[in-house]
């Protein structure tokens, strides 16, 4: 098979962003965190005051330029790698992800990038992980999953990678977080979260990484 696009939807907490980069990795393909594009719009956003008007939205999509490098993400020219992942860029960015307008180059930004890597001829394909990749961004994806876990099992890992870190953390509050942020992915308006038709839904609950990883990799024949 030629250059394949694979597409990793899912809800937050899942642990996609661990799959999808070792699954592009294994298959020497590029590796896009679309959830990390929405973020850096929300930290430029933020920077602007929050604007709602069309104009504003179009201007940000148009104007916000994000690169990827392999272990940093810089927007307009600043390393925000750490500061994207903060819980008031997490909120703005589900806020803006709600807006048509940033959807519709949100769509346009990641369809590009993938042209540009095809044509480069440097990567056997893309593995894009996001909520509406398989739906709206590529429909006609070589390869459609879609990664799930119970909102207690996803919560229950957030709480422990926190522990890990030595940061104070409260089951119950990682679960109304998260069932907030599941809420608003799945009911908005433009390219809600659901997952496609033809996608192969994984359920992660019972499975470690590698495990979902091998699963993955034997979809797509590797
Ligand atoms: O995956 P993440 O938590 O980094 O995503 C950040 C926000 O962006 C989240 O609220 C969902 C949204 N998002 C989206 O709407 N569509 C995508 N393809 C990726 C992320």
């Amino acid at each position: 098979m030629g250059f394949k696009i694979i597409a990793i939807d899912g809800p937050t907490g899942v642990g996609k962003s661990t799959i999808a980069r070792q699954l592009a990795e294994k298959l020497s393909c590029l590796y896009v965190d679309t959830g990390a594009m929405f973020r850096c719009l929300a930290w430029c956003w933020c920077k602007q005051g929050c604007p709602e008007s069309d104009e504003s939205q179009e201007k940000l999509g148009e104007e916000t330029r994000i690169v990827f490098k392999p272990e940093n993400v810089i927007c307009n020219g600043t390393d925000v790698t750490e500061e994207i992942r903060k819980e008031s860029i997490s909120a703005l960015a589900s806020k803006i992800s709600s807006f048509p307008l940033i959807r519709e180059v949100m769509k346009k930004q990641q369809r590009m990038l993938v042209e540009e890597v095809r044509r480069s001829g440097s990567y056997q394909g893309a593995v894009l992980e996001g909520r509406d990749i398989g739906t709206v961004v590529f429909p006609k994806a070589d390869f459609k999953f879609y990664v799930d876990a119970s909102p207690e099992i996803r919560a229950k890992r957030r709480l422990l990678q926190l522990q890990e870190c030595g940061e104070d953390a409260n089951f119950v509050e990682i679960l109304a977080a998260l069932n907030k942020r599941d809420y608003q992915d799945q009911n908005r308006k433009v390219a809600p979260l659901r997952a496609a038709e033809d996608a192969v839904i994984v359920d992660t609950g019972n499975l470690s990484a590698t495990e979902v990883l091998e699963h993955l990799a034997a979809c797509v024949g590797e």
